[in-house]
């Protein structure tokens, strides 16, 4: 029940800490991750990973595409499943499929597993709903152990994907003996995004005032980001989009002057998101681009990074990791703008929980 939320949507906000916690007992044995071996086996034979996803579930992929290739050294692709089922890439010679979805019934993603059992290939599906389609069609389940998802906007299923990946990440590096995987103090890095977490959601009303100031009247914003962040910037944006209906883009920083920028004009939000050690200082750049052209500038920046004025800055984690800290305020800015506005914000118009249609 929502207890005393008078939304879904925030209360599962605010069990992400929790949520970690829960994957940090479940999936490790002390400081060691614990993974089905035939699952570990399977995926580090393989010379490709393909992700599948659609929506939120396809954002977290792209975040799981960057941990996966540093800390597991294996190429990975990630699709969209409404796209890859009817038009499917040239495969590598030993691929391996994940297909991630809360609900595990996404009709989009069955089309793509149904074509890979066909040809006999190996899949994981990570679900949050045990027993579910894309669960039993699959060769291998883990489960996202994130508690039932009410909202129709994902959130907590959304960092429960990146752990995941995550985890297996680690376990098939190691695997495959990589000094990089066995100094991946995974544990502790999510013993600190929960802490990370829980001072962000603490900080809550910090985030409402933002909502209030600069989307309570606007048509549409903007989400900028490098790295990781592009990949969250897609995901804060589809998450503003769907329950406040402020039309938002998620764009890469720097590719912004190659057109977009065009409708940069006074008073536009430019949500940027700033956790990439290797582009922290261009994308400053990038905001002095927008700001000078009238935008209205949050920032939400990694504490190593941040500098006087940022609007939020994001507690220190594993660069891979920043995800899990950065889509807080992301989720709770989308909640906010939608609430302010007198919405619904668990039942966004025009939508549903599942998708079980092509
Ligand atoms: C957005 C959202 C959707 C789902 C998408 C995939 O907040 O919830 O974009 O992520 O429909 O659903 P699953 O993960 O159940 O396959």
């Amino acid at each position: 029940s929502k207890g005393t939320y008078e939304f879904y949507m925030l209360k599962e906000i605010d069990e992400q800490p929790a949520v970690m916690r829960r994957l940090s007992q479940d999936y490790f044995d002390g400081d060691d991750v614990k993974v089905d071996p035939a699952i570990v086996d399977a995926m580090a034979q393989s010379d490709r990973i393909y992700i599948l996803a659609a929506g939120t579930s396809y954002h977290a992929g792209l975040v799981g595409k960057n941990i996966i290739e540093e800390y597991a050294d294996i190429p990975v692709e990630v699709g969209l499943a409404s796209e890859f089922g009817y038009h499917f890439p040239k495969l590598s010679k030993k691929p391996f499929f994940i297909f991630l979805s809360q609900s595990g019934e996404t009709a989009d993603s069955r089309v793509v597993l149904k074509q890979v059992n066909e040809r006999n290939l190996p899949s994981l599906t990570m679900t949050n709903v045990e027993g579910s389609t894309l669960s039993r069609e699959a060769t291998y389940t883990m489960l996202l152990e994130a508690g039932p998802e009410i909202a129709v906007a994902s959130t907590k299923a959304y960092t429960a994907q990146i752990a995941v990946q995550a985890i297996l990440a680690k376990a098939v590096g190691e695997k495959k003996n990589l000094e990089k995987a066995k100094n991946f103090d995974l544990k502790n890095q999510f013993a600190l995004a929960a802490e990370g977490m829980q001072e962000l959601v603490d900080g809550k009303e910090k985030i409402d005032e933002l909502a209030k100031k600069y989307l309570s009247t606007t048509r549409n914003a903007f989400y900028l980001g490098r790295g990781v962040d592009y990949a969250v910037a897609l995901e804060g944006a589809l998450k503003l989009k769907e329950v406040s209906y402020i039309e938002t883009e998620g764009f890469a920083a720097a590719e912004l002057k190659h057109g977009t920028i065009a409708l940069i004009e006074k008073g536009t939000p430019v949500i940027t998101l700033i956790n990439d050690p290797a582009t922290a200082d261009l994308t400053r750049g990038n905001i002095q681009e927008v700001e000078s052209r009238g935008a209205n500038v949050m920032t939400f920046v990694a504490k190593d990074f941040a500098r006087e004025g940022d609007d939020v800055v994001l507690p220190q984690i594993d660069y891979y990791l920043s995800p899990l800290v950065t889509a807080i305020p992301a989720q709770l800015i989308a909640y906010y703008a939608s609430k302010n506005k007198g919405l619904d914000v668990d039942k966004p118009r025009n939508l549903a929980k599942s998708v079980t249609v092509e």
